[in-house]
């Protein structure tokens, strides 16, 4: 079977990098991690551009590079997870795939962002800013075409509920 460019949005922690692997593995598709691709094309880490350029400059490279690999045929991308607070992002995804949500539940997502440090939006000592931006996006990742809730699966039984809604 063959399916268009497939984008996997949801929150930090979420899944999206580890089941867009397994899932484009699973389908004979390339798989992009636009997070690891701005890193690479900048360079440095995500953390050094928020600081040094702040999170709008971030924001423009991550468009860029959705834009540009959404070009290519056969891919399955993980989205960092601020990629649907922009209306061109939407357009773009819309246009070139499919786009599915790994809805994730505040406790689950609190658990797996536990200790880390690499996100320059999680700040281990303000929590209640992290939930009250978890909850101001769910709306946006509801606009997803497919919507899949992961907190009780694993991420094989999430490609394996996946490729049947997708099929
Ligand atoms: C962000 C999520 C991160 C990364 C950046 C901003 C966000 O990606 O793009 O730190 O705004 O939610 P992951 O969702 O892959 O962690």
């Amino acid at each position: 079977m063959t399916y268009k460019k497939i984008y996997f949005v949801g929150f930090m922690g979420s899944g999206k990098s580890t089941v867009g692997k397994l899932l484009a593995d699973a389908l004979g598709m390339g798989f992009i991690d636009l997070d690891d691709e701005v890193v690479k094309r900048q360079q440095r880490s995500i953390n050094a551009i928020f600081r040094e350029e702040g999170e709008d400059v971030f924001r423009r490279y991550e468009s860029e590079l959705l834009k540009e690999f959404s070009v290519k045929e056969g891919l399955v991308f993980s989205t960092g997870g601020g990629i649907i607070g922009s209306e061109r992002n939407w357009q773009i995804m819309n246009s070139c795939g499919v786009v599915v949500f790994l809805a994730c539940s505040w406790p689950t997502v609190l658990a797996r962002l536990e200790g880390s440090s690499e996100r320059p939006l999680v700040n281990q000592n303000d929590l209640e800013s992290l939930k009250a931006l978890y909850e101001s996006r769910q709306e946006l990742y509801r606009r997803a075409d497919v919507q899949i809730d992961v907190d009780e699966l694993t991420p094989e039984e999430v490609v394996l509920e996946i490729k049947q809604k997708l099929a």
